[in-house]
């Protein structure tokens, strides 16, 4: 009975001196394992007399759950410290100032393109995709620009070979929608997208560039349904009270051919630096497709007819945002692109 009282109190100065979860392990493996010295207490029961069996097998008992309550107790509170320090190392600073996340924006000239597609979405065109390499005969030759034509000049090319090329304006999309109808059906159709000319890049030329390309083939279309799509598009695009003007111009695509003009949506006409006290800024090209280009892409000009139009995006971006210098649209400066959110 006196072995009994000293592991007892052996264990539990022992417990006390545990000072971390391993130690305590240790502790656990001393005396109340299967092999500990608690359970071997119960290998002196055979020499123990028959009356006092009982007694020593009742002392073995409460040693063993005194010893375990001591030990669980102790347990549970290194898991606590252990928690505890797990929590204080993962804390959040909230005092600490954040990491500026800078989200991508959108290129305004693409917010342009969004928003002319829209406008002739509504009005039921179909977004026509072209390419960027053309062959000479879709960039010019079936766009009544023979070789030699003198309009090729205009348009300083980059050519990849004698027939292959950068297109240098959106207009090709015109001959490739019209060839490719095996049947010939009415048109009406948008492309936008790249074009590319060997121009000097400067405050406002760029040697690559955006237009939107539109196209509508039918019977019976004039030019007057060219002026009032256009000035529904002047309006939707630049407000309610824009007025359009038609002047004539050549394009070796379009006969007859304009430039047209929008009236100024800085000063309502009256005269400013935007548009250069005119009262009217130029916004695109556009014309009556050529007989000779119907015909060259299997429309019969006797019972067709067409309009075109080319929008310079980044032209109107520029008038849109106030924009001073084409060059800002491919550099890709943070501090440009900012302002400009996206849908
Ligand atoms: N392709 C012409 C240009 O780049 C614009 C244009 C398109 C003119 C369609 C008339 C019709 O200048």
């Amino acid at each position: 009975m006196e072995d009994l009282d000293l592991v007892l109190s052996d264990g539990k100065s022992e417990l006390n001196s545990c000072s971390d979860s391993s130690t305590l392990d240790t502790f656990f493996a001393k005396y109340l394992s299967k092999k500990g010295k608690v359970s071997s207490l119960m290998g002196y029961m055979k020499e123990i007399s028959k009356e006092n069996k009982a007694a020593f097998g009742m002392k073995v008992n409460a040693i063993k759950n005194e010893l375990n309550a001591a030990y669980e107790e102790k347990k549970a509170y290194f898991e606590k410290l252990a928690l505890n320090k797990k929590l204080q190392e993962e804390t959040i600073d909230i005092s600490l100032p954040g990491r500026e996340v800078t989200p991508g924006r959108t290129n305004p000239y693409y917010l342009i393109i969004d928003e002319v597609t829209d406008i002739f979405l509504d009005m039921g065109y179909e977004v026509k995709e072209g390419r960027d390499v053309e062959t000479d005969e879709y960039n010019f030759e079936l766009l009544n620009v023979p070789v030699d034509h003198p309009a090729r000049d205009m348009q300083d090319t980059f050519y990849f070979d004698s027939s292959l090329l950068l297109r240098t304006q959106t207009s090709a999309a015109q001959a490739h929608t019209m060839k490719e109808k095996a049947i010939k059906t009415p048109i009406k159709i948008i492309c936008p997208g790249k074009a590319y000319r060997r121009d000097d890049d400067d405050m406002t030329h760029s040697h690559q560039f955006a237009q939107i390309e539109g196209l509508v083939v039918d019977k019976n279309i004039s030019i007057a349904n060219l002026k009032a799509t256009l000035e529904l598009f002047a309006k939707k695009m630049f407000g309610e009270k824009r007025q359009i003007r038609l002047r004539s111009s050549y394009f070796p695509f379009t006969e007859p051919s304009v430039e047209v003009d929008v009236s100024c949506f800085s000063c309502n006409g009256k005269g400013c630096a935007l548009c250069k006290n005119t009262g009217w800024i130029e916004i695109l090209g556009a014309g009556m497709v050529n007989p000779k280009v119907l015909e060259m892409c299997g429309y019969d000009p006797e019972v067709w007819s067409g309009f075109a139009f080319g929008v310079g995006v980044e032209r109107v971006a520029m008038l849109r945002y106030g924009i001073d210098d084409i060059r800002r649209f491919y550099q890709n400066d943070v501090r440009f692109l900012s302002p400009f959110k996206g849908k």
